[in-house]
């Protein structure tokens, strides 16, 4: 309640006299530089911190050199994300050698994960905060501005910045992402991601329709919906089925789908990630009710082996995710898959990885991330297992799964030459002017001339040719943001 009347006060709303009123030691105009790391909902959260200090009064920039305050939102998932993260605070702190007044931070999961220890080590960043106390960011850095160093790491089983309206940070005004959970309660004996972001909980369903309502009328197109693991999205729902409050609906992850696809059919729908052990035909039949729902799923397999996945702890055998692909490709032929593959678990031997090659053979994912394991402090796997598959190994089966995938990639990506198909305009192309990219249904990117459309608009695309990930084609048709009725 207290921490309620604080913020009250901050923004100015209702002023309890009996409570004192925080002093204002900003400068206005102050500068945030914010960058991200690591996933989407990294790249979300960042945008609820934008949010949040915009109350504040800062405004953005992206020049380190220009910023009053300094947050690098960061990723712990494996060695070589924090080793990059490392090298770019080391320039930061260049800078502030120089601009002494410039405050560092560091957020989010690396910060999760190492506490104290980045202000003990890293002496000159002055506030560490994790994923869950971003809504204590205008205090903490009062903190800093009175000398302090500041810390909260708190992890919290409700915080969803649900009713925080993000500020879109390097925004195409296309497409957007919307975090619909937090944390997660899988275990995976591999993944740091539970114990720097805490347990799983959903945000309010009203919440979620709310935001992406609100992006259709600015003129966005596109939402995607976040979470470690999104077919356990619960609202009004224990883990064992039972229903919360009995005056209120219950909302699964297939109904809030629906949901969101229900706002408007010109707006499409995309989610992130899918869990094989939790993916249900419910949603794959929610998928085919509406065209605005995007035919794409990312289902990370992580190993072809069952007793790799057993020792992952990832609630699924071969057999079970062959069974899953099996439904997507029967319900949806025109779906696209897409995967994480992790190579060099702890013991995994040649057979267990020629697994995981046939099980890229049979499956032909569209796209796959590639990972060679990195183990991670604290996790099961750190614990109980040895981490035994030396590097030049992990290498050597990694180019090997990457081998595997390229050309499964590049015979995907051709099946669409010849067609017709519906792509949303995002921007001009990176290579070309005078060409635009979009993606089509499946997820891949769609390069075209760029004849009279706009960003936003819809356009049919006559596929005419491809290189390995790309498709290239002629507009036959535009349907602009006005007239979407003709869709
Ligand atoms: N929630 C998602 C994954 C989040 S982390 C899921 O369950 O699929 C993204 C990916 O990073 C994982 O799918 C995994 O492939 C990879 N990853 C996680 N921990 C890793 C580690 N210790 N070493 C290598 N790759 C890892
Ligand atoms: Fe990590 Fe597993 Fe949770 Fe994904 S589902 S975030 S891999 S613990
Ligand atoms: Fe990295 Fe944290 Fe995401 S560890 S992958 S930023 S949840």
């Amino acid at each position: 309640m207290e921490e309620k009347i604080i913020d009250e006060n901050r923004q100015g709303e209702i002023l309890m006299l009996d409570q004192p009123v925080r002093p204002v030691t900003y400068k206005p105009g102050r500068k945030l530089l914010i960058e991200s790391y690591g996933c989407q909902m990294n790249f979300s959260d960042s945008e609820i911190v934008a949010s949040i200090m915009a109350n504040e009064g800062f405004t953005t920039t992206r020049d380190p050199e220009e910023a009053d305050l300094v947050l690098l939102n960061t990723c712990a998932v494996r060695d070589n994300a924090e080793q990059k993260i490392r090298t770019r605070l080391d320039y930061i702190r260049s800078v502030k050698k120089r601009k002494p007044e410039m405050v560092i931070g560091v957020l989010g999961c690396m910060a999760e994960r190492l506490r104290e220890k980045l202000i003990e080590e890293e002496r000159l960043v002055d506030l560490v905060v994790g994923p869950d106390a971003y809504r204590d960011l205008p205090n903490l850095i009062e903190q800093v501005d009175n000398g302090q160093k500041a810390v909260n790491v708190l992890l919290s089983r409700e915080e969803t910045y649900a009713e925080i309206t993000p500020v879109r940070l390097n925004s195409n005004g296309v497409t957007a992402f919307i975090s619909i959970m937090r944390g997660c309660d899988n275990m995976c004996t591999f993944c740091v991601v539970p114990f720097t972001r805490g347990r799983e909980r959903s945000r309010d369903p009203k919440s979620i329709v709310k935001e992406a309502t609100g992006l259709f009328a600015q003129g966005y197109r596109e939402v995607t919906l976040l979470g470690q693991n999104v077919d356990s999205y619960k609202w009004n729902i224990t883990g064992k089925g039972e229903i919360i409050d009995a005056t209120q609906p219950s909302v699964n992850f297939a109904q809030l789908l629906e949901k969101v696809a229900q706002i408007n059919p010109a707006l499409r729908v995309r989610f992130s990630t899918s869990h094989p052990k939790d993916m249900s035909d419910e949603v794959l039949e929610t998928m085919v009710r509406y065209d605005n729902i995007c035919k794409y799923i990312h289902l990370p397999v992580q190993s072809g082996n069952s007793a790799v996945l057993t020792r992952m702890n990832r609630g699924y055998s071969r057999e079970w995710y062959l069974e899953r692909i099996a439904s997507i490709r029967r319900i949806m032929p025109d779906c696209a898959i897409s995967s994480d593959i992790i190579s060099g678990f702890c013991g995994e031997t040649e057979e267990e990885h020629e697994d995981t090659l046939s099980l890229l053979r049979k499956v032909k994912y569209d796209m796959a991330y590639m990972f060679m394991y990195s183990e991670r402090p604290k996790t099961l796997a750190e614990r109980k297992y040895e981490d035994d598959v030396s590097p030049e190994v992990k290498n050597r089966r990694l180019k090997e799964v990457i081998d595997v995938q390229m050309q499964s990639a590049t015979e995907r990506t051709k099946v669409h030459v010849g067609k017709t198909q519906q792509v949303l305009i995002e921007g001009i192309s990176k290579k070309s002017k005078d060409h635009y990219y979009g993606r089509n249904s499946q997820n891949i990117v769609v390069v075209f001339p760029k004849g009279n459309a706009q960003p936003g608009d819809y356009a049919d695309v006559l596929l005419t040719s491809c290189t390995a990930v790309t498709l290239i084609g002629e507009v036959v048709k535009i349907y602009t943001r006005e007239n979407y009725s003709i869709l």
